[in-house]
């Protein structure tokens, strides 16, 4: 279902990207892989990137081909690098990438942000999440921008409640929607790859134990990509502007005990 399409995916290196090319290869799809680090395998095409680095996203853009098919923003971090390498990472470089990259989709396209289920609160800190998706471009100094919303220890949550929101609003925006290029978001919950151990630095073991736990495992990287690749497929074009979960349930489990049922 991917024959002949080319997809550029993020975070190619390690855990849920490296899966989702390598399943993507698989499915006859032609991959152009980024990570900051070199992929141990051979995925496709490799083009080493920092998505913190606006002048290495732009060294990228000019070397994408005519036409993609879909963008997978996989790459991310945990946030024990700090609160600004983290924002950039997770959603100013990834936001920054995907508006280059738009022009290079083709029309009725799609784009799949890697959420997560830590971005679960947006609603609940709407207006500092708001005034993030607010800031324009990529902010040159991301320390002053965390100062400015207040972003310190939980930077990861922050990063991906502000991508949540922004892939609302990006299935909207005109650089995408006068083009029918769709923008979807997956949310992982817990999945076993190198990045687990960092959250469990980040948000605790208490947290990560009791998500694991609600869903009676961690996820593998072999449930995440499949649903990345089906939000590329022509067979998802009515889905945009969406937030899909896969996460066993725990979302849901989540949403009864708010919802208090
Ligand atoms: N594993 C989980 O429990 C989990 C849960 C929810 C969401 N996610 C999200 O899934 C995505 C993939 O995570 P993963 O579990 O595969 O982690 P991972 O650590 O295995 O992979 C992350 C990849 O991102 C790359 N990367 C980091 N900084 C980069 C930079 N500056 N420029 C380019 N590439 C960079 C890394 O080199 C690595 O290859 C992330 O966005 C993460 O937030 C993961």
């Amino acid at each position: 279902m991917l024959h002949g399409k080319t997809i550029i995916i993020t975070g190619v290196s390690s855990g849920i990207g490296k899966r989702t090319a390598e399943l993507a290869i698989s499915m006859g799809a032609e991959v152009i892989g980024v990570d900051l680090h070199k992929p141990e395998m051979p995925l496709g095409t490799f083009i080493e990137v920092d998505l913190s680095d606006k002048a290495s996203i732009d060294a990228l853009l000019k070397r994408l081909p005519a036409k993609i098919d879909a963008l997978c923003n996989v790459a991310g971090l945990a946030g024990t690098l700090g609160a600004p390498k983290t924002m950039a990472v997770n959603f100013f470089g990834l936001r920054y990438l995907t508006r280059g990259v738009a022009p290079h989709i083709r029309e009725g396209g799609s784009v799949v942000n890697v959420a997560s289920i830590a971005g679960y609160g947006w609603r609940a800190n709407l207006e500092r999440t708001k005034a993030v998706v607010a800031e324009i471009g990529f902010p040159s100094d991301m320390e002053a921008l965390c100062k400015k919303h207040g972003i310190s220890e939980l930077s990861y949550v922050n990063s991906k409640e502000a991508l949540l929101l922004w892939t609302m609003q990006a299935a909207h925006e005109p650089l995408f929607k006068s083009r029918g290029i769709r923008v979807n978001a997956v949310s992982p919950g817990p999945v076993e790859t190198p990045i687990l151990p960092q959250f469990r630095i980040i948000i605790g073991d208490e947290r990560v134990d009791s998500d694991i736990s609600r869903v009676g495992k961690a996820g593998t990287v072999s449930e995440i990509a499949p649903v990345i690749l089906f939000l590329c497929q022509d067979a998802s074009r009515w889905i945009n502007g969406a937030n899909i979960p896969v996460d066993g349930g725990l979302e849901a489990s989540v949403n009864a005990e708010v919802i208090g049922f």
